[in-house]
């Protein structure tokens, strides 16, 4: 087992204006080493987000870190994208890619690191949830194996993002969701509170005036093209929701606050498909299965945000 002074991370990822913005922070982050990055269906295609996740090593000069390409469907849904990232998935530069995704399946490169790193990994999971759920379905002690399996999705105590229920990332693979949260004991981190880890127009814009990779960085926050952000953004608008970046700001300072409950994901099928079932009274009586966050102080995810991207810009 490899023994390491910062913290491995693992990051599973669906490419993104957000994942990007959570990927430039972990790789800013002297506390993190990203050993990795696994990329799943979710926002756009699995060739798109694979693209991504290649692209924004690239930009950032951190082609070193591995790629494994993962799952390309949900497990028993059918796949659907979502409609806010811009072309191809991701605002800003997007360069082309020179490095190849590794060989190796992103569920297979997960299960290595796992047995390689052991109780000091972390995994971050903040697309649709269909490559941890297999690599769950083949290890069943993953969660005991590591540090912590830390997710980006769904709205437990809230409503949703794609339906009047259910998040993006829950919505788009509920029986992975519902796998994950019945056996990965998981850190969740749902529009809860991403809804409110918003950036205030005026301070990306100012980033977007600046050079790379600070340009294509302030398109990620803001959802939108470099000549968009020129142009100015309407403040009002409720677009700069950063929700993944959420889960590695809260690892890098303190900007949330979790309670334990018991959860289950709607796979019926029905209107609320995809949403949390979040038991905050207890009448289930069954023991807590999910640490969930419940309050964001964004203040301090702003301060953190633009901390650690000042190692970058
Ligand atoms: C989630 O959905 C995706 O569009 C984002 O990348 C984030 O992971 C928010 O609901
Ligand atoms: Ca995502």
């Amino acid at each position: 087992m490899v023994c390491t002074v910062s913290t491995p991370l693992l990051i599973d990822t669906d490419p993104g204006n957000d994942d990007a913005v959570l990927i430039a922070l972990a790789l800013a982050s002297d506390e993190f080493d990203v050993i990795g990055l696994t990329t799943v269906a979710g926002n756009e295609t699995i060739g798109n987000t694979t693209r991504n996740a290649r692209s924004v090593l690239e930009l950032l000069d951190r082609t070193d870190v591995p790629v494994a390409e993962g799952c390309g469907r949900p497990l028993v849904d059918e796949p659907n994208t979502a409609d806010v990232h811009g072309p191809g998935g991701l605002y800003g530069a997007v360069p082309e890619p020179g490095v190849e995704p590794i060989e190796d399946h992103a569920v297979r490169f997960v299960l290595d690191q796992v047995r390689r790193y052991g109780d000091e990994l972390r995994l971050l999971a903040v697309g649709p949830l269909t490559n941890v759920a297999l690599a769950l379905a083949i290890e069943p002690e993953l969660p005991e194996m590591i540090d912590g399996i830390h997710v980006m999705g769904g709205a437990a105590t809230t409503t949703g993002n794609v339906t009047p229920a259910a998040e993006f990332n829950f919505h788009h693979d509920p029986a992975a969701a519902s796998r994950v949260v019945q056996d990965g004991t998981p850190s969740v981190v749902g529009l809860d509170v991403t809804d409110r880890a918003t950036v205030p127009a005026g301070e990306i814009e100012e980033l977007a005036r600046g050079d790379e990779p600070g340009r294509s960085i302030a398109c990620w926050l803001a959802y939108a093209s470099h000549d968009e952000l020129l142009a100015g953004l309407d403040e009002s608008r409720d677009r700069f929701s950063v929700h993944d970046a959420v889960v590695i700001a809260d690892l890098l300072g303190d900007v949330l606050t979790f309670e334990d409950y018991y959860l289950e994901i709607d796979t019926s099928g029905g209107p609320s498909h995809g949403s949390v079932v979040c038991d905050t009274r207890g009448v289930t009586g069954r023991d807590p299965n999910a640490t969930v966050a419940v309050e964001i102080d964004t203040e301090e995810f702003r301060s953190v945000l633009f901390d650690t991207l000042d190692e970058l810009v």
